[in-house]
């Protein structure tokens, strides 16, 4: 494979492209042709949850700030990101399930549920709903009332705060749905986890809201409006 030239241009100093390049195993190290695609399509996810932490971050503090805005414009970033996740992962299909085997023979113990980038984000996620209720509650704002008159101007920015918030975790729901079909077409379910755990276990997580309380608040309208029973 082709050297990279001096990496010495003011893109690379910017980018830090060298050290970034060097990041992966050499060709010739490599346990088969498809492990540079399995190690740069989780070295870029770890980059990007990376990424998607700091939104998160930013998000806390505009709500801190009751700056319903920022919130939403961070929230939607953060949904982006995690959408982009998601699709990132169809890439690996491309891989043959016995090809697969010879790269998971060589990761040894390395389970993707020691994800820096995942573990951050599970910690962060909740940290929001606390602050969107407390910058509602000093608006003078109710949940029900900003869902029931979602266009009344005094509602609006907090509405699209809480629906970007809802965003966010139907794109974390859906990224790990998404991560359950990688794992069922390469694996299989039944098989243990390199830690012991059997891959079925991710179903779980596939169910998991960071903000119960919003989708009950859709509930409720419903209910509310129709009468439905629920
Ligand atoms: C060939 C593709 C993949 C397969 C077959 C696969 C398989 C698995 C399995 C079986 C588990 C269960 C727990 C364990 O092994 O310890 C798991 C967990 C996990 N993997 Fe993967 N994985 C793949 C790709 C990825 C990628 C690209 C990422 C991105 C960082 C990733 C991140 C995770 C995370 C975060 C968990 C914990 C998930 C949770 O708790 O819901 N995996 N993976």
């Amino acid at each position: 494979m082709r050297e990279y030239d001096n990496l010495d241009t003011d893109y690379d100093k910017y980018i830090k492209t060298e050290p970034l390049l060097s990041l992966q195993k050499d060709i010739d190290d490599l346990t088969n042709p498809d492990e540079l695609c399995f190690i740069v399509t989780h070295q870029s996810m770890e980059l990007w949850m990376k990424a998607a932490v700091y939104e998160v971050d930013k998000t806390r503090a505009a709500l801190e700030n009751n700056d319903f805005f920022f919130a939403r414009r961070n929230l939607k970033r953060t949904a982006l990101i995690l959408k982009h996740l998601s699709h990132a992962l169809w890439i690996l299909e491309s891989m043959s399930q016995s090809d697969y085997h010879e790269i998971r023979l060589a990761l040894g113990r390395g389970s993707g549920s020691d994800s820096p980038g995942f573990n951050r984000l599970m910690g962060a996620l909740p940290t929001l709903w606390e602050p969107y209720c407390l910058a509602l509650e000093r608006a003078g704002l109710s949940l029900d009332q900003v869902m029931e008159q979602p266009h009344y101007d005094p509602h609006v920015l907090a509405y699209e705060a809480g629906m970007a918030l809802l965003g966010v975790d139907k794109e974390f729901q859906t990224f790990r749905y998404e991560h359950l079909q990688a794992a069922k077409r390469q694996i299989g379910l039944k098989v243990k986890s390199l830690k012991g755990v059997p891959a079925k276990a991710l179903e779980q997580g596939v169910l998991k809201e960071f903000y119960p309380e919003l989708w009950q608040a859709v509930e409720r309208l419903t209910h509310k409006t129709t009468g439905d029973s629920y």
